[in-house]
């Protein structure tokens, strides 16, 4: 099922996440014992984890009982400032003094990290070898470009059907990028696509109401299996979108 929210602004896109989250939250801790959660980086979540670390909402859930993972990550040290950890320890880990044994991070200062990160994913869900995690929520943003996590446009992990996670060479970032597979993503129960500004409206309307091109516009292979897609997005991204409404 794919719903989509139109924000009038950031602030009220931001809201709307943080109760869905906590929403989704509490009924997996009361479903499961337990919440688990895949972050997205760049910058447009930033505003969404100082809300969720704020006094608005750092007490409507169990923070104990979450456990945070990424869905990609850059080849950098955690304490880079291009570190997607970095952006989200900053603005909801430290502050909500979450517990290390809670946290899953990419270990990019070791060898390997995709292939130990997928390890960790299986053993933290149990997973027999051919089997994908199913995380309550997963968070994406959706880059200029049509990308989401490290799924770049014509890049080869695009077509990875059998991996949780993958090393991935991104030509026009002369970079390799660390990132969840479309397998790994399409599997959750929630996914939330954060999208905000102007300069998303473009390939929004792409890739919502244009032809489906799997390579070109990587964004439109998130197709939960058996979930919920919910596109949050301002009312700035979705000005050239038909039906700008609700759904
Ligand atoms: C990353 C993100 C990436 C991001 C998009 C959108 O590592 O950069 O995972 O997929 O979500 O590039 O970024 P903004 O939200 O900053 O526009």
């Amino acid at each position: 099922m794919t719903k989509i929210h139109i924000a009038t602004d950031l602030s009220e896109l931001n809201s709307f996440a943080a109760d869905k989250f906590v929403s989704i939250g509490n009924q997996a801790i009361d479903t499961n014992e337990r919440f688990t959660v895949a972050l997205a980086g760049g910058s447009t979540p930033k505003s969404l984890y100082r809300l969720l670390a704020s006094d608005d909402y750092k007490n409507r859930i169990d923070w104990k009982r979450t456990f945070f993972f990424f869905g990609d990550e850059r080849p950098v040290l955690p304490t880079d400032d291009e570190s997607n950890f970095r952006m989200a320890n900053e603005n909801l880990l430290q502050p909500l003094q979450i517990l290390e044994e809670n946290i899953f991070r990419w270990q990019t200062e070791s060898s390997n990290t995709a292939e130990n990160y997928a390890n960790t994913i299986k053993e933290f869900f149990d997973l027999s070898e051919a089997e994908f995690p199913r995380f309550d929520l997963i968070l994406l943003g959706m880059g200029d470009d049509g990308h989401t996590a490290s799924l770049f446009p014509f890049t080869e992990a695009l077509q990875e059907t059998g991996k949780i996670a993958v090393e991935n060479w991104v030509e026009k970032l002369n970079t390799n990028r660390l990132t969840f597979t479309f397998p790994t993503i399409n599997n959750a129960s929630n996914i939330f696509f954060l999208v905000n500004g102007t300069s998303k409206a473009e390939i929004l309307k792409e890739v919502l109401e244009g032809e489906f091109d799997r390579d070109k516009l990587p964004s439109q292979n998130v197709k939960p299996i058996s979930g919920e897609l919910l596109w949050l997005i301002d009312a700035t991204a979705a000005r050239l979108l038909n039906n700008s409404s609700d759904n």
